[in-house]
C-alpha cells in the first residue's frame, strides 16, 4: 500500500464554513474512492479503522453544518455499495417506466386518450388489468429453453446489472419454467420486494450487530440484492411478483390477464389483488379499495397500475418517449409531515435559472428523510403564485416558519402549507437576490413568458460567464443521460472545475494528456487504478451518438426527446451543425426546415438560434468536436417502403387517429413531420386537409389518401 504524507487535520470545531465545505467535498470523494476500491476492485487501500475515521470526520462536519448533507452524501448511502459492482446486461427490450396519475380526472383522461387513439366509440368496452404497484425493485428474468439464464436489474432501462447468482436464492423465482412447450426465450419481469415484517426483523438484527440499518423495505430489498456474497442475499427473505415481460419468442396469451395466468402456470407468484376492470368507475373503485387495504398489507405499495388488457391494443398504442400509452400508475395521495424551515438558499441551474431551496429541520416522510425542499420561485415564497400551485392560498413562506411538506412518489418534496399559529416573531421575510450569488454578481432578471409577460422564474444574466451555469452544464454533460462517463459524477466535476482543470467539456478529453502535470493519482483518495479507470471511461465515450451529443450541449429547451427529434431530422452532425449555424444567422429556409421537423417549434428554434449565435458557444462546440467522434443516426432498419421517408399527415383520418398513424410511421422507420417542406416525401391527406395540402402541391410532394398510405406501408 502506498504511503501518503499525512496532513495534520484541523479540528472540525475550528473549521470555518468555507473550509468545512471543501473538507466535506474532499472527504466525500475520498470515501467514494475507498468504497469503489473495496467493493469493485476488491482491493481496499486503507484499514477499516482509517476508513471509519474518514466517515467519522465527515459525520462531525455534517453535525456542525447540516446544510452540507444531501442525498449524495456518503452518510446517506447506508449499505448501498456503489454501482459497477456487477456485470452490465443490455436489455433485449428496454425496461421502461410508467406515467403517473394522481387525481381521478387523470384516470379519466388516460382512458379518454386510449379511446381516441384507438378510435373506439363510447359503446366499446376497454378492459383493464388493475394491479397493485409494488414498491420494490424491478427485475428482468431471462429464460432460455425454460432455464433461468440471467437476472438483471432495471438500471437506466437500457442496461442493468447482472444479479443472477443472487436472484437464484429467491424461492419465488423458478430456476426452470414449469409446463410443456414454453417459448424458447422468455423474459419474465416483475418486482423484487421485502415484506414489512422481514424488514423490521432484519433491521433489529442489523442494529444488534452494529450493522447497516435500512430506511424502508425498498432500500433493504435493494441492499440485500446487491451483495457480492449471494449467501447474504439467501439469508434475506425477498419475494417476487411477476407482472410483465420483455423478449418473448412466442406469446403464450393475447391479454395482460392471460399473461398473468401463464406466469402462474410457469411457477411464479403474481399479486393476488390483481383484478380485471371493465370501466373507469371500476378502476377508481379498485384504487379506493386497495388504498383501504394498503396499511394492512405485508408489503409496501405506492399506488395501483392500470393496463389495457388486450395485447393487440397495447401494441397499437405503443409508447410516448419512455412510458407506454397503454398503462398508467395511479398513485396514492402524497404523504405529509410538519417541520421547520431553517433557511432558504438559491440554486443556480444549468441555464441560469434560480431555484430557491428551503433548508429544513430534517424530517421523515414516508420512510425518507427530507431536508431540502424546492420553493419554486419568488412568487411562490411570497404566496402570490398562480392557480393550481400546491401552496395553500393566502400563505407566504418565511424563514423560521413551521411548514407542512408533502412528498409524492419520486416528486421533489414541496411546501403545501404554513402553520401560521406557530410563526415565530422573528420569522424572516426572504429577500430574493437581485444579483447572482456567483462571484460575477451579475444582474438577475425575471424570465419572459411565451406571451411576453414577466414570468415567475428568475435567471442570472451571466450566461456562459457564470461559473454556476458552467459547472451545472459540465455535470449534465458527463451525466448518465448525456456522455455517461463513469467515475465522473457531480462531485468529481465540481472538484475538477474548482481546481480549474476542467472548465469546458473539451477539457475532459484532454485531462489524460495533461496528467503529467496534474498528477491526479497524487490526490488523496485517488490512486493509480481509479485514475486509470477514469481515463478509460473517458476514452470509451469519445464515440457518441448524435442525439446524446446534441442533448449534452445543454441548450435550453433541448431535452432528450427534442435532441432525438433533431438527430433523426438531420441524421448527421454535419447536417445538424450547418443547419444551426444557418438558423443562427436568421436564414429563413433553414428555420423553415427545422420548424418542419416533428416536435420542433418556435421555442426550440429560438434557443438554438441564441446558442449558436454566441461565438463563445461556437468555440466550445468546435473544441469539443475535435475531441470526439459523433456517430450519425442509423438509417432505419428493415425494408419497409417508407423507411427513411418524411411523411406529413393532414386532415381527418378515418381508420386511425393521427397520433396512431404517426406512431406507426415512426415504427416503420419514417419521420413524421409537422409541416410540409420540399424535403417531405409524402403528404397523407384526409377530408378537411387545408394549407398543408396546398403546400404539398406547391412543392410537388406526392399526396396519398389514407387507403393508399395503408397500402404503401403494407408492402
Ligand atoms: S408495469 C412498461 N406493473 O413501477 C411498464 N410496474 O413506475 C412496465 N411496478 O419500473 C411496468 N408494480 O418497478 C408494472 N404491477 C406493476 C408494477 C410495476 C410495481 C414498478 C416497476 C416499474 C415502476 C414504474
Amino acid at each position: 500500500m502506498a504511503v501518503k504524507t499525512k496532513k495534520t487535520l484541523v479540528d472540525v470545531a475550528r473549521l470555518t464554513k468555507a473550509q468545512a465545505k471543501v473538507e466535506h467535498m474532499r472527504l466525500t470523494l475520498e470515501i467514494e474512492r475507498h468504497d469503489k476500491a473495496y467493493y469493485q476492485e476488491d482491493a481496499p487501500r486503507i484499514s477499516d479503522a482509517e476508513y471509519d475515521a474518514l466517515r467519522q470526520r465527515l459525520n462531525a462536519i455534517e453535525a456542525r453544518f447540516p446544510e452540507f448533507v444531501s442525498g449524495e452524501s456518503p452518510s446517506q448511502k447506508i449499505g448501498a455499495p456503489p454501482s459497477g459492482k456487477f456485470k452490465k446486461v443490455r436489455h433485449a427490450v428496454p425496461m421502461l417506466s410508467l406515467d403517473n396519475a394522481f387525481a381521478e380526472e387523470d384516470v379519466l383522461d388516460f382512458a379518454g386518450r386510449i379511446r381516441r387513439f384507438l378510435k373506439l366509440g363510447d359503446e366499446s368496452r376497454i378492459d383493464f388489468s388493475a394491479e397493485p404497484k409494488i414498491d420494490g425493485l424491478s427485475m428482468s428474468l431471462r429464460y432460455e429453453g425454460g432455464e433461468l439464464v440471467t437476472a438483471a436489474t432495471r438500471g437506466d432501462g437500457a442496461e442493468g446489472e447482472d444479479v443472477t447468482a443472487n436472484i437464484r436464492t429467491l424461492k419465488d423465482v423458478p430456476q426452470e419454467l414449469k409446463g410443456r412447450n414454453v417459448p424458447e426465450i422468455c423474459e419474465v419481469r416483475g418486482e423484487v420486494y421485502m415484506t414489512k415484517q422481514a424488514f423490521l426483523a432484519l433491521n433489529e438484527r442489523q442494529k444488534a450487530a452494529g450493522d447497516t440499518v435500512f430506511a424502508n423495505p425498498r432500500n433493504s430489498a435493494a441492499g440485500s440484492l446487491r451483495q457480492k456474497d449471494s449467501s447474504i442475499t439467501a439469508s434475506r427473505p425477498l419475494g417476487f411478483f411477476a407482472y410483465a415481460w420483455g423478449e418473448m419468442a412466442e406469446m403464450p396469451a393475447d391479454t395482460q390477464s392471460g399473461m398473468i395466468g401463464w406466469f402462474e402456470r410457469c411457477g411464479f407468484k403474481t399479486n393476488p389483488l390483481t383484478r380485471l376492470c371493465h370501466s373507469v368507475e371500476q378502476l377508481i373503485a379498485f384504487h379506493r379499495k386497495i388504498e383501504e387495504q394498503r396499511a394492512g398489507l405485508d408489503y409496501d405499495i405506492d399506488g395501483v397500475v392500470y393496463k389495457v388488457d388486450r395485447l393487440d391494443w397495447q401494441e397499437r398504442l405503443g409508447f410516448v418517449s419512455r412510458t407506454p400509452r397503454w398503462a398508467i400508475a395511479h398513485k396514492f395521495p402524497a404523504e405529509r409531515a410538519m417541520t421547520v424551515l431553517r433557511d432558504i438558499e438559491i440554486q443556480v441551474g444549468r441555464t441560469g435559472s434560480f431555484t430557491p431551496v428551503g433548508k429544513l429541520e430534517p424530517v421523515g416522510v414516508g420512510g425518507v428523510i427530507v431536508q431540502n425542499v424546492s420553493l419554486h420561485n419568488e412568487d411562490y415564497i411570497k404566496g402570490i403564485g398562480g392557480d393550481g400551485e400546491p401552496l395553500r392560498e393566502g400563505r407566504d413562506i418565511r424563514i423560521g416558519d413551521t411548514v407542512i411538506i408533502q412528498r409524492a412518489g419520486d416528486v421533489i418534496p414541496q411546501v403545501v402549507d404554513v402553520v401560521l399559529d406557530k410563526r415565530p416573531r422573528n420569522a424572516r421575510v426572504f429577500q430574493f437576490p437581485k444579483k447572482c450569488p456567483c462571484p460575477l454578481h451579475t444582474d438577475v432578471v425575471r424570465e419572459e413568458t411565451a406571451t411576453g409577460e414577466e414570468g415567475a422564474r428568475a435567471r442570472c444574466t451571466g450566461e456562459f460567464a457564470c461559473p454556476y451555469q458552467k459547472i451545472e452544464h459540465l455535470k449534465l454533460f458527463a451525466s448518465r443521460r448525456a456522455f455517461d462517463i463513469e467515475g465522473l459524477g457531480e462531485k468529481q466535476i465540481a472538484f475538477f472545475f474548482e481546481q480549474g482543470w476542467v472548465k469546458e467539456p473539451a477539457d475532459i478529453f484532454t485531462l489524460q494528456a495533461r496528467n503529467a502535470k496534474l498528477k491526479l493519482e497524487a490526490i488523496e483518495g485517488y490512486g493509480e487504478t481509479s485514475v486509470r479507470n477514469l481515463f478509460a471511461a473517458i476514452e470509451e465515450r469519445r464515440r457518441i451518438s448524435l442525439e446524446r451529443f446534441i442533448f449534452a450541449l445543454g441548450m435550453r429547451h433541448v431535452g432528450e426527446t427534442t435532441a432525438l427529434a433533431l438527430a433523426r431530422g438531420y441524421g448527421s452532425w454535419k447536417g445538424f451543425h450547418d443547419a444551426c449555424l444557418r438558423v443562427a444567422k436568421g436564414d429563413e429556409e433553414a428555420i423553415a426546415e427545422m420548424d418542419a421537423l416533428d416536435q420542433i417549434g418556435e421555442t426550440v428554434i429560438a434557443s438554438i438560434k441564441a446558442y449558436f449565435g454566441e461565438s463563445h458557444n461556437r468555440g466550445i462546440v468546435e473544441r469539443l468536436t475535435k475531441e470526439v467522434t459523433i456517430v450519425d443516426v442509423e438509417k432505419p432498419k428493415g425494408n419497409s417502403a417508407i423507411a427513411g421517408k418524411t411523411v406529413v399527415f393532414t386532415g381527418a383520418l378515418e381508420k386511425m387517429t393521427r397520433d396512431e398513424a404517426k406512431a406507426m410511421a415512426e415504427r416503420l422507420g419514417a419521420k413524421a413531420a409537422g409541416s410540409v417542406s420540399k424535403k417531405t416525401d409524402y403528404v397523407v391527406a384526409g377530408p378537411g386537409a387545408g394549407s398543408k395540402l396546398a403546400e404539398a402541391r406547391k412543392h410537388g410532394v406526392e399526396v396519398l389518401t389514407e387507403d393508399e398510405w395503408l397500402e404503401l406501408i403494407a408492402q
